[in-house]
């Protein structure tokens, strides 16, 4: 399974000399601060990266650091999450910078055994934040490093994603960690896409307009809109399906129920 020394080297020159004639700017890649790494690596666990770039920036002038985030209202941070998709990873944030602030004296972690200890970590990003904030010697693997392993090295699809991890930590150029993260995300993006190779990703994203979590996404963009809403009238415009998700977004605080409305109907808001 090993591929060999020589087969190691050949694909890191490929890689990198792609990577210095193809390189994209990005501002996180201008950053070594480990909280607006953080801060684009979440952005970026789903959203491609183009997409990115306004929000990212647009959040950091009114976040620059952890403790402004951790002191501002779960709407206002929904508010500038808004147009990223996936509103549970915005509030997920807001919860690392409160658990970090309390528990971290306000520092981010550099140990991805503590990073992943946090709210919407898990093992890619617990790596990837001291990869490119602090340049550590670890590799990591989402889904365009995955495809560009498969592909140039010959394995198989069914390859376990533990070792897969092994053979990327044995492929990694020390020294070079930052860099060689960067340069296979250009290389996945621009070169090796998921249309050229044909590797299909371990998830796949399901159609999404009327979908749960289209639902999910209209429902917090109408009560990040407003102080409140009547279920009402979120019923007339999204039908009888709202009941279920408010439910769900309630069980997850995304949403809370106003107190002492009851002879009117249930209203709802995002906590302040
Ligand atoms: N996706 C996740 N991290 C990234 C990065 N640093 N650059 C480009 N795309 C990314």
């Amino acid at each position: 399974m090993d591929p060999d020394q020589q087969k190691i080297q050949r694909f890191q020159e490929k890689v990198f000399s792609f990577y210095h004639e193809n390189k994209r700017q990005f501002p996180w890649r201008e950053t070594t601060d480990r909280y607006a790494v953080m801060v684009s690596e979440v952005m970026l666990q789903q959203t491609q990266a183009e997409r990115v770039v306004k929000k990212y920036l647009v959040w950091l002038d009114r976040f620059p650091d952890i403790r402004s985030l951790a002191g501002a209202s779960l709407k206002e941070v929904l508010s500038y999450w808004s147009g990223l998709g996936y509103n549970a990873r915005g509030q997920r944030l807001h919860r690392c910078a409160k658990i970090i602030v309390d528990d971290y004296a306000a520092e981010v972690p550099f140990a991805s055994e503590e990073l992943i200890r946090l709210p919407g970590i898990g093992v890619y990003t617990s790596r990837s934040i001291p990869i490119f904030a602090d340049n550590l010697d670890i590799a990591t693997v989402d889904t365009n490093i995955r495809r560009i392993y498969i592909h140039e090295l010959g394995l198989p699809e069914t390859i376990r994603p533990g070792e897969l991890l092994a053979v990327a930590e044995k492929i990694l150029p020390h020294g070079k960690s930052r860099d060689w993260h960067n340069a296979l995300m250009d290389y996945g993006a621009l070169c090796l896409t998921g249309k050229k190779t044909g590797i299909r990703p371990l998830t796949r994203q399901s159609k999404f307009k009327g979908s749960r979590r289209w639902f999910r996404g209209r429902i917090v963009k109408e009560l990040v809109g407003a102080d409140a809403m009547f279920l009402e009238e979120l019923t007339v415009r999204y039908g009888e399906q709202v009941v279920a998700v408010l439910a769900e977004l309630e069980e997850e605080g995304l949403v809370e129920r106003l107190p002492g409305k009851e002879d009117s109907g249930l209203c709802f808001r995002i906590p302040e």
